[in-house]
């Protein structure tokens, strides 16, 4: 049988409280992470995987920010980007509610937009077939901001919870998830949680419960830049790891392209 077609979602959009004021003038997701902008990490883990079709969900006061970004920038490239705008926040899940005609028939990864990886997802994503696939990382700070998932004596899955208030590990579930096309029906059928969403922790315990999850333990660094000090942080090692030189050649040249034109085009305005 022949593999089926694999599509992309970043979540970029949500109203990012917690980083206000900077959130009120541009997106979490457009703010610098060391020398590029973040949303960048999330595009580079789907390039690395081979995906050429990448929905962004944006939040409708920066969607234009992100448009004059992205428009173009990797047209030369055959990565074609889309864009959705998320009016109200309904929930991780809602992506693949939102994202039912972009992924059509396929298999889809989805990446929040403030999560950055040292590890390369991509040749997992890349392999991945049937069921769900998840990511974990085992921390040291307090592990109640995340998904928690506890693992039996042989390592297998055996809970997934959100962000509970006596955690049974110190894995947190990271920021992508990756699944077949069930996850339409699947998150359809979510009832809201105790904060009014839909959970993608509901999603990924509904694979679990089907006995299809498959969970990668990641073994590099993994940030969620959703605080200042997160982001302050995030920003340090990516430069300390150089992490920031790890991207795919694409992305980086789409990047080296798009800023000689901005140059160019501001020295034209200087005459
Ligand atoms: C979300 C997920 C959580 C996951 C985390 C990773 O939390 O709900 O399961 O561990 O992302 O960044 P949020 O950042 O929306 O609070």
């Amino acid at each position: 049988m022949r593999k089926k077609k694999i599509k992309g979602i970043i979540l970029a959009g949500g109203s990012n409280t917690r980083l206000f004021p900077l959130t009120a003038t541009t997106s979490k997701q457009l703010l610098p992470i060391y020398d590029r902008q973040m949303i960048f990490y999330p595009i580079n883990v789907l390039v690395k995987a081979g995906i050429k079709d990448i929905l962004i969900i944006v939040a409708p006061e920066h969607s234009g920010q992100f448009l004059n970004l992205l428009g173009s920038i990797f047209e030369k490239y055959n990565i074609h980007i889309e864009f959705k705008v998320q009016k109200i926040p309904r929930g991780l899940a809602d992506a693949f509610i939102m994202g039912e005609d972009f992924i059509d028939e396929g298999n889809v990864a989805m990446i929040l937009g403030d999560n950055i990886f040292e590890d390369d997802l991509g040749k997992a994503i890349g392999k991945f077939e049937k069921g769900g696939m998840i990511f974990a990382k085992e921390v040291s700070d307090d592990p109640r901001r995340y998904g928690i998932i506890e693992f039996d004596k042989d390592g297998n899955a055996v809970s997934i919870e959100e962000k509970p208030e006596n955690p049974k590990s110190n894995f947190c579930v990271a920021g992508a998830y990756v699944f077949d096309n069930r996850v339409i029906d699947i998150a359809k059928k979510l009832k809201p949680s105790k904060r009014g969403e839909i959970e993608i922790t509901d999603v990924n315990r509904k694979y679990l419960e089907m006995g299809e999850l498959h969970v990668e333990k990641l073994s590099g660094e993994w940030m969620d830049a959703g605080t200042f000090d997160s982001l302050l942080e995030t920003g340090r090692i990516v430069k300390e790891k150089e992490i920031y030189k790890k991207f795919d050649p694409i992305i980086d040249m789409a990047i080296f392209e798009f800023n000689k034109e901005l140059k160019e085009l501001a020295k034209k305005r200087l005459r």
